[in-house]
């Protein structure tokens, strides 16, 4: 089986991740029609937004069915832990459109902690020893606290959006906080609360494509969590990426691969997981041993708009090989270059924010920068903010310096009230 040889696409989200994607989509020669859903000021300039929630499967279907979709591409997480996969795969008027993500069952590796966990430890992936515990087991929690050193890192086994993780500095605080999650701090997502070794090291994401079988490692990246400089502050979605990360050389990549990612897909097939789509390692550089810290099933957001301006192979091939088992017929080529992006936030994110706010100088950014949109509308002519993460502003350069003189020079061109930035995206890189 194959696409045909033009694509319509619908692809789904809104943040800068998926503009990413749609840019990238809109370039290639296949792409016939591409819809955005629901998509933001910035994915209107690539194909057409449509006004319509990715988790209304049912919705989803009917505009499928109307506009002659040939893919379902799903950025965002929710709706392929919510089953968006199966739910086309079950519908005979739907099932022959392929949905890049994985099945349920695959998604598990990100909607549920436990679940990845117990995957890795059956699987001979390296990972944080770790034990889960429910409010029946709350006592066993408290002694196997007592047997880890600090600090201490407890993990609401469900989907939380992005705040499910709390490491605390001390043994008291940690009992209290196991208390607070499995009494409902973060709700039925805390009903079970992963309790690990905390790992030291430096973080990197790797991004595999697969098909089940076959998989393609892409560019790896580096984002940048914290609010603030020096990575301090409260947590955020992602304040910037860089990628290629030097650490992450060829040497630690081959063990990567040998440790963590084959072993990830045999252990897939091996369970009968079907999976096309992309899986998002958040890895730990342990003193050069990478361990798992996180499966997502999507791409990550703000690395996708780092690492997708450094494949220059076509994206609907990409996708063709993932959807079809053919991923070993795919060429990959990745640009040698550095990609960097600097993510242009909302006053008082990730803590309350205006919205609606009017954005200016759009129209003056050089050409060596893209400026990917996240939360952003349009009302009338003027692109205005609507989100947390606004912008995230791109360039490729010959080195980590190059790429970032550029990007922090577009996002000076960019004006809006309360416009905050890290001005130390990538410092760390080059000590
Ligand atoms: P997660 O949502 O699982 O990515 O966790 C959020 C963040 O918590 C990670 O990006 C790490 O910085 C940190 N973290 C999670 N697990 C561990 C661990 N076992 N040891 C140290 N830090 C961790
Ligand atoms: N940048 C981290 C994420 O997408 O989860």
């Amino acid at each position: 089986m194959k696409l045909p040889a033009s694509v319509n696409v619908l692809l789904l989200g809104s943040g800068g991740r998926e503009h990413a994607f749609a840019w990238k989509i809109a370039q290639s020669p296949r792409t016939a029609r591409l819809y955005i859903a629901p998509g933001n000021a910035g994915t209107a300039q690539e194909g057409t937004n449509v006004d319509l929630q990715p988790t209304n499967f049912g919705s989803v279907k009917q505009f499928v069915l109307n506009n002659n979709i040939n893919m379902v591409v799903v950025g965002p997480e929710e709706p392929l832990v919510k089953g968006i996969w199966d739910f086309f795969h079950e519908d005979n008027e739907i099932h022959h459109v392929p949905v890049i993500g994985p099945s349920t069952g695959g998604a598990r590796l990100e909607g549920s902690k436990d679940f990845a966990k117990a995957f890795m430890m059956r699987h001979g992936i390296p990972t944080a020893a770790y034990k889960s515990f429910s409010k029946e087991t709350l006592e066993e929690g408290y002694k196997f606290l007592e047997t880890l050193k600090a600090p201490y890192v407890l993990k609401a086994d469900g989907l939380a959006a992005g705040k499910g993780v709390v490491i605390l500095p001390s043994l008291e605080e940690a009992k209290a906080e196991l208390r607070n999650m499995l009494d409902g701090k973060f709700g039925a997502a805390g009903n079970t609360v992963v309790i690990e070794e905390f790992l030291s090291g430096i973080e990197c994401s790797v991004f595999v494509a697969t098909d089940g079988k076959n998989y393609k490692i892409l560019p790896v990246a580096k984002d940048y969590k914290r609010i603030g400089e020096g990575d301090t502050g409260l947590n955020t979605g992602g304040m910037g990426a860089v990628s290629p990360v030097p650490f992450a050389d060829e040497r630690f990549m081959e063990e990567v691969r040998r440790t963590i990612v084959e072993p990830t897909i045999e252990g897939i097939q091996k369970d009968g997981i079907v999976y096309q789509g992309f899986i998002f390692i958040g890895l730990m550089n342990v003193e050069g041993k990478p361990y798992v810290i996180e499966y997502n099933v999507r791409m990550g957001d703000p690395e996708t708009e780092a690492v997708l301006p450094r494949i220059e192979s076509d994206i609907i091939g990409l996708f063709e090989g993932i959807a079809f088992g053919r991923l070993d017929e795919y060429e990959l080529k990745i640009s040698p270059r550095t990609a960097t992006t600097v993510v242009c936030v909302s006053g008082g994110y990730p803590e309350s924010y205006a919205k609606g706010i009017p954005v200016q100088g759009l129209d003056t950014i050089p050409s060596s920068s893209t400026v990917f949109h996240a939360g952003t509308t349009k009302k009338g002519n003027t692109v205005c903010t609507s989100g947390g993460r606004v912008f995230a502003v791109t360039s490729l350069g010959e080195s980590i310096p190059d790429a970032l003189a550029k990007s922090y020079a577009a996002v000076e061109k960019i004006d809006y009230e309360g416009k905050y930035f890290r001005r130390d995206i990538g410092q760390d890189l080059l000590k």
